[in-house]
């Protein structure tokens, strides 16, 4: 047989995990139990095959092992259980959840956390020297800001520093930091891999048959175990993600091209690709809230990555009191464009 080109991402995305042989099933089976004959033991410590279908699938698309978690933040505890680091490197403005887990661990003395620009790679080099971890989040949850992603593997591996990256913006579709020398990559698998605001996920995926190993222990130990629906659902959902993810793209282009022409937005960040956008309200926080009152399509919500466009102003909450009061992060969705730009265009400030 002649040997085939790889399989493009779309084609993994609707093929992987799927039962084979005469008569199978084309989906596996929501598997509802805790308990196996002898020889197939107990979900917690093996897992399932409802499991093993969506880690198969996400890991194929990464180029690495997956294993699925309760959440992705029971994905972030994992890492940090599985590596049991000392010192962490970590961006000073991303996803807040990530940043308190760490601080839980520094404010008891087991950790020392190093926070750094993200974008500004020399010092991200700088501060690898010495750590175990550099914690990587690009595109960054709420600024959308983008990491040097080889250069930052790279200095990672010079120092002998692990680099993991958070690459729920990107999905595995628009970035695959295992090729730029991630250890782990972690997904919130709630946002665009699920992809319909219907469940919550985690995943990891590593290359390293060790590390594999251990966060498949972290979550036995942790207890951090998916349900078989919410894994049979984001397999089901990544089936629709390159479809899906493209098609917000397109909507977020638009979108992005008309915010930056519009008098009520003094700024605009969008890296460019994929479906996650934050822009900046002119007037502040009272202006930008207004702007969430008065959306009738777009719904204000703290998650992202549905099939409808969220939008929230994150500065409200403590752990982003950092980022710019009138930023509202915008999850553009699938619903039409002009509809869309007809709703914000009302809410803005004229
Ligand atoms: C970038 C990023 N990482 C991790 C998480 C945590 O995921 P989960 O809510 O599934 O625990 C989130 C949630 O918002 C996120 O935005």
């Amino acid at each position: 047989m002649t040997e085939r080109r790889p399989l493009a991402p779309a084609t993994i995305a609707v093929t992987a995990g799927r039962p084979s042989g005469v008569g199978a099933p084309l989906n596996h089976p929501i598997v509802m139990a805790s308990n196996f004959r002898e020889g197939g033991e107990y979900t917690r410590t093996h897992g399932t095959e409802t499991w093993a279908a969506l880690e198969g699938a996400v890991g194929a698309l990464e180029g690495g092992r997956a294993v699925a978690y309760a959440s992705g933040m029971a994905a972030a505890a994992a890492i940090v259980f599985a590596l049991s680091p000392k010192v962490v490197v970590v961006p000073s403005v991303s996803y807040m959840g990530v940043r308190t887990l760490l601080d839980e661990y520094r404010s008891t003395g087991q950790l020392e956390v190093r926070s750094v620009d993200i974008t500004d790679t020399a010092a991200v080099a700088a501060a690898a020297v010495g750590a175990d971890i550099v914690w990587v989040e690009t595109p960054t949850n709420p600024t959308m800001d983008v990491a040097d992603l080889p250069a930052i593997g790279a200095a990672a591996e010079a120092s002998g520093a692990r680099m993991v990256v958070d690459s729920t913006f990107a999905t595995p579709l628009l970035q695959r930091p295992l090729e730029h020398g991630a250890a782990i990559v972690l997904h919130s698998g709630t946002k665009f891999i699920g992809g319909h605001s219907d469940l919550v996920i985690g995943l990891c995926v590593t290359a390293d048959d060790e590390i594999h190993e251990r966060l498949v222990r972290a979550r036995t130990y942790q207890g951090a175990t998916p349900g078989s629906l919410e894994a049979f659902l984001t397999l089901r959902g990544l089936r629709t993600l390159p479809v899906r993810l493209a098609a917000m793209e397109r909507n977020a282009q638009v979108l992005v091209e008309r915010l930056r022409n519009h008098p009520g937005v003094t700024d605009v960040r969008y890296p460019g690709t994929g479906a996650m956008m934050a822009f900046v309200v002119r007037g502040g926080a009272d202006a930008a809230d207004t702007v969430c009152g008065r959306v009738r399509i777009l719904v204000p919500a703290t998650s992202l990555g549905g099939v409808e466009s969220t939008i929230e102003r994150r500065q409200k909450y403590a752990g982003d009191s950092h980022v710019d009061p009138g930023l509202l992060r915008f999850s553009v969705g699938l619903e039409d464009v002009e509809d869309l730009w007809d709703d914000i265009a009302e809410a803005l400030p004229s």
